[in-house]
């Protein structure tokens, strides 16, 4: 058991350095790094943390003082599926809190975040960017518009089913 964990450790590890060895562009930072490598493991695990303080020659400290200082990174990893409630303007006045607390009520939870069983993870959105179609969701990234409570409700129980 500990040597499977110690493997996937060493994985993600690779993983993360074939990422920060990739990067290509002009000008590579601490933050184009930690931006990398979660737009491909879809969040920040400690290895990612260590990997880039070895690949940028600083320390750990700085590279999580970057880290921690940006909203957009995680470090825990995400549920099988994003479930993306839109809670801007348009879908508010068209009922959006209302689906909001149906579909965490489906999924057991009262806040953002992963469910239990890590099937889903629920975030809330400022403006999913399809604003005559509110109220909007999107589930793994496909947005879905002009949807029902009991719609949103079925897509929550399919998710966790
Ligand atoms: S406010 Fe919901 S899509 Fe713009």
């Amino acid at each position: 058991m500990a040597n499977e964990a110690s493997k996937a450790a060493d994985d993600v590890r690779t993983q993360i350095q074939t990422v920060l060895n990739g990067q290509n562009q002009p000008t590579v930072t601490v933050l184009s790094s930690l931006l990398e490598i979660q737009d491909v493991l879809h969040y920040l695990p400690n290895e990612a943390i260590e990997e880039t303080a070895a690949f940028s020659k600083t320390t750990i400290n700085e590279v999580w003082s970057v880290a921690s200082f940006y909203t957009n990174f995680r470090f825990t990893p995400p549920g099988d599926h994003t479930y993306e409630i839109c809670w801007g303007p348009s879908c508010h006045v068209m009922g959006a809190q209302q689906i909001l607390k149906r579909v965490q009520d489906e999924l057991g939870i009262d806040r953002e975040g992963e469910t239990e069983d890590g099937k889903v993870t629920l975030k809330y959105g400022t403006c999913l960017g399809a604003c005559a179609q509110a109220p909007v969701i999107a589930i793994d990234h496909h947005h879905k518009g002009k949807i029902t409570t009991e719609f949103a409700a079925k897509m929550a129980r399919e998710l966790m089913a």
